[in-house]
């Protein structure tokens, strides 16, 4: 039995929580279930990010008090992480005081180590984004990320000594090649350290400009940068520096650190230098997915991210409210391979939930529950394979008995996708059984021996699916189990009435 410690980004409360949020903690919940079902200690952390900017901001749309605004939103967050059965540990607001006490801690340890220092910056400044530009990055006036207008301001700041870890970064991410995953991230991480100077990071604001910030411990005129706080968290709420810090000594480091390419910098670059110059040890892989894109508005694009500024969103609860938790959390697992850009539209989920869920899984399950219930009285058979069965099944046999170390082989790269791939191919391969082995005829024919082999052998596999769907589809294959355990079986509703094109 091992450990396993898991985290998503923590989520922005300046808006609500949308389909690209619920991708990545429904893929780390999946993974945390799959682990558990191994027998490992696991820990899943997930949060939310209230400091800086963007949140003053947003409560101030709203005339709201900050801290009021904030327990609002958090709210919606964890209502939906319920609906979407996630199983988090672990669920860390940055506005707590076990997180703002430990950064101020660490503030004054880095300060005290000499890796933070005071300096006066005169650059500019994007202020929706919260970062700074130089000249070298900049073509024009405007944010080269958000493309909104910058300022030019003139301050005093603290700044943190990235750049005097430049070298060993890079030393560190050339030896451990699966340290950023997947490849196509890790190669990007690895250009932007040859091609740009690691500048120091700002990690300070002054309180006149902006309030929303964790107090600077060793200097009252100051909050501390968004970000600088947020990436914390994942040790914060291990109890890093606190007196009970079991957790950081069971849990740290972290296996997988989860999120999209939008935020790779600051988990592959400033995230590594912090642990570093904590002397605490490195996180075991950062993975980086893409991104949901949605029809673009825009006729000069095709598809552009799903993002509450653009007014792209989908909301995941309108999905489950359609087709179910357990089909959403396999429509967004199941449709295109984890670390790569997707598109959403209803038609390709439509058409997963007909195909795969009520075609092939769903079916399966109903008709061999029926044949239960028709040909053995809702009493499951227990008869090993005899002749004319094993005759037909050797290969599917075979597929069974293979699929849990391709499931093992599939998650261990976070490959999801392949994953249910070979769990569908199970499925489909069983259904094709059925239609070869015509068991109406064996029952025609008074086979009864044959059928009872027959039978068995497809619970078996029933029992299996219904094992490996489960970090996926924990509802569908708690239904599943007990179903099959029940003392008369009987064939029950379909688990996904399939859906006409007009609903
Ligand atoms: N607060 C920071 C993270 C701090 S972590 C120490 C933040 N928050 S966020 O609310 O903007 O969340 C960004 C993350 O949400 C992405 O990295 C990704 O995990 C998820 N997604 C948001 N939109 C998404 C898509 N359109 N597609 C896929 N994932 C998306 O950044």
């Amino acid at each position: 039995m091992g450990k396993f410690y898991i985290t998503t980004p923590i989520y922005y409360i300046n808006a609500r929580p949308h389909l690209g949020h619920s991708y990545t903690t429904i893929a780390a919940d999946c993974l945390t279930r799959y682990r558990r079902l191994k027998g490992d200690d696991c820990f899943f952390l997930t949060g939310t990010d209230e400091h800086g900017q963007k949140v003053a901001e947003a409560a101030q749309n709203f005339k709201k008090d900050t801290l009021a605004y904030a327990d609002e939103t958090v709210g919606v967050f964890i209502d939906l992480w319920k609906t979407l059965l996630v199983s988090y540990d672990d669920f860390l607001r940055t506005t707590e005081k076990r997180h703002t006490e430990c950064v101020k801690k660490i503030l004054t340890k880095l300060n005290e180590s000499g890796d933070i220092y005071k300096s006066s910056y005169s650059g500019w400044y994007c202020v929706p984004c919260e970062t700074f530009w130089t000249e070298s990055q900049l073509t024009a006036k405007y944010c080269p990320d958000c493309k909104r207008p910058i300022e030019k301001i003139n301050e005093e700041n603290y700044f943190f000594k990235l750049s005097k870890y430049r070298d060993w970064l890079y030393e560190y991410i050339k030896q451990h090649p699966d340290f950023i995953c997947p490849t196509s991230r890790y190669n990007e991480v690895k250009k932007f350290l040859e091609t740009e100077e690691l500048q120091d990071l700002c990690i300070s604001r002054p309180k006149a400009r902006l309030s929303w910030g964790i107090p600077f411990p060793f200097d009252e005129q100051m909050v501390t940068y968004v970000w600088f706080d947020a990436l914390i968290n994942y040790i914060s709420a291990l109890g890093f520096l606190n007196d009970d810090d079991s957790k950081m000594k069971k849990f740290w480091p972290a296996d997988i650190h989860l999120m999209a390419k939008d935020i790779l910098r600051q988990h592959a670059v400033y995230w590594p230098v912090m642990l570093k110059a904590l002397d605490l040890p490195m996180p075991k892989k950062i993975f980086a997915h893409g991104w949901w894109l949605v029809e673009a508005k825009d006729l000069a694009q095709d598809e552009i991210k799903m993002s509450k500024s653009r007014g792209t969103v989908i909301d995941p609860r309108d999905i489950v409210q359609a087709f179910g938790v357990d089909a959403y959390r396999y429509f967004l697992l199941r449709e295109f391979p984890f670390g790569l850009d997707g598109k959403f539209s209803a038609k390709a989920l439509i058409k997963r939930y007909n195909g795969d869920l009520a075609n092939d899984l769903g079916n399966l399950v109903h008709r061999t529950l029926t044949m239960v219930e028709k040909y053995f009285d809702g009493i499951r058979p227990h008869k090993k394979a005899n002749e004319t069965i094993l005759k037909n099944s050797s290969k599917l046999i075979e597929e069974m008995e293979g699929l849990d170390k391709k499931v093992d082989a599939a998650l261990e790269k976070l490959a999801f996708t392949d994953c249910l791939d070979a769990i569908w191919s199970l499925i489909n391969s069983t259904n094709k059984f059925i239609e070869d082995t015509k068991p109406w005829q064996l029952n025609a024919d008074k086979k009864n021996d044959s059928l009872a082999a027959f039978i068995s052998l497809l619970i078996e596999i029933l029992d299996i699916v219904a094992f490996q769907i489960t970090p996926f589809m924990p509802l569908t294959a708690q239904k599943i189990k007990q179903q099959l355990l029940a003392e008369k079986i009987t064939k029950g509703s379909p688990l996904f009435p399939r859906i006409e094109k007009d609903q």
